[in-house]
């Protein structure tokens, strides 16, 4: 959550070395005014080093670097896309927007991609998966990869949550053929708006930049105005300013899930002993951006119950249980897209249904005050029957 805590000095001059330089804000062109300032670019080649991929790629904000990403595939209108039935609703727009079938399946203990109902629901028209890291905790990516390897199936990362973290010491949103991210202002990083994908094949970063570009291959051997193409795109390009705060950022990334992850666990130390509470599943290996501390509780009510007593203690949850609605495929019957695809969406994934409504997840942020973990203890242990 909290890159926009740590928003400061730094962001403020590598905005300010923008305008001294010349002041342009478009990523490309205007060599003689520009002084050498490429931030884009820049933040670009700093977030693939980062991330240990040779080819990144900035956008307007995570669900465009979902959209980018299903245009780089070339796949054709009808191939079908499953993601989980947890995600916000960004990656299923996506899916749509593709003029794809968007597919959902179950989650299982880590609240993330169930492999074993990923595989049932692969048919001859899948074409990609989209593995998600809801609230910072990494999905089972060896499995699901081994999945999508054994029916030859691209799997991309939504990563927007998955930012700093890792699994197996791989970084999360570099074990699939892409991975996405978001930079919205309430990520681990933010520019306030904005996204990356990043690639480990040139081929896909060079279809996804034209793409995101109005198809323009940015061949040097002639200028913009003339530049060649091979077919249309949109337009999702990042400014300058963008570049030049994820810049700053990124540089912070690494402290503010440390700090994230010290928090979290504060937390959790805090309310671990209270009866019937359980903490999420969590794959061997992982280290979770800990943007929020989720565990179950033995009840639908009693979860929003702990939401009523920390919202009347001046504290708060988050996603879980109040803002369901727009992070579980089961409610969204505004997507008719999804309604042929699954019927009746109230029914269509019990698993999720039943394990959300009995899980709290509560924010975590970098600048914690110390008391908050006991002011969180004492306002829902006697929900729980603790002390
Ligand atoms: C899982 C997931 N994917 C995609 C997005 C979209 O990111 P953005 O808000 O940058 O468009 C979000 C945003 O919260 C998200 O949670």
């Amino acid at each position: 959550m909290p890159g926009f805590e740590v928003i400061g000095a730094e962001e403020q001059a590598e905005i300010d070395d923008v305008f001294r330089r010349g002041g342009v804000l478009f990523r490309h062109g205007f060599d003689g005014i520009r002084n050498g300032c490429y931030k884009v670019r820049d933040f670009e080649a700093a977030f693939a080093q980062y991330m240990g991929v040779p080819h990144a790629l900035a956008v307007t904000s995570g669900t465009a670097a979902l959209r980018v990403a299903l245009a780089a595939l070339n796949l054709q209108p009808g191939d079908e896309v499953i993601t989980q039935a947890f995600t916000f609703v960004a990656t299923a727009e996506a899916i749509i927007e593709s003029r794809l079938v968007p597919v959902c399946c179950e989650v299982d203990d880590t609240l993330n991609m169930d492999p074993v109902d990923l595989e049932r629901r692969i048919t001859p028209r899948t074409r990609a998966v989209i593995a998600v890291h809801m609230l910072g905790t990494p999905a089972r990516l060896r499995e699901i990869k081994a999945v999508c390897e054994r029916h030859n199936v691209v799997l991309i990362e939504d990563a927007a949550w998955g930012c700093g973290g890792s699994l197996d010491g791989v970084r999360l949103g570099t074990w699939g053929r892409m991975g996405t991210f978001s930079f919205d202002f309430a990520k681990t990083m933010t520019t306030g708006e904005g996204g990356m994908i990043v690639f480990h094949e040139r081929a896909d970063y060079e279809r996804a930049a034209a793409w995101h570009d109005h198809g323009h291959e940015n061949n040097p051997a002639v200028p913009r105005w003339e530049d060649t193409r091979s077919g249309s795109g949109f337009n999702y390009r990042m400014t300058e300013l963008q570049g030049a705060v994820g810049l700053a950022q990124l540089r912070k990334l690494d402290d503010v899930v440390r700090r994230q992850r010290t928090n979290r666990d504060a937390m959790w130390r805090a309310i671990a002993d209270l009866p019937g509470v359980t903490p999420r599943a969590v794959p061997a290996e992982s280290q979770e951006t800990a943007d929020a501390l989720v565990f179950e509780v033995p009840a639908a009510d009693v979860a929003r119950e702990v939401r009523t007593r920390l919202l009347a203690a001046g504290s708060a949850t988050k996603i879980l249980p109040e803002a369901v609605t727009w992070h579980f495929a089961g409610t969204w019957t505004h997507m008719p897209e999804l309604v042929a695809t699954h019927g009746d969406l109230a029914a269509a994934f019990p698993t999720t249904a039943s394990r959300l409504s009995r899980c709290v997840s509560l924010p975590v942020i970098v600048k914690m005050s110390e008391d908050l973990p006991a002011r969180i203890r004492a306002a829902i242990a006697p929900v729980l029957g603790g002390k």
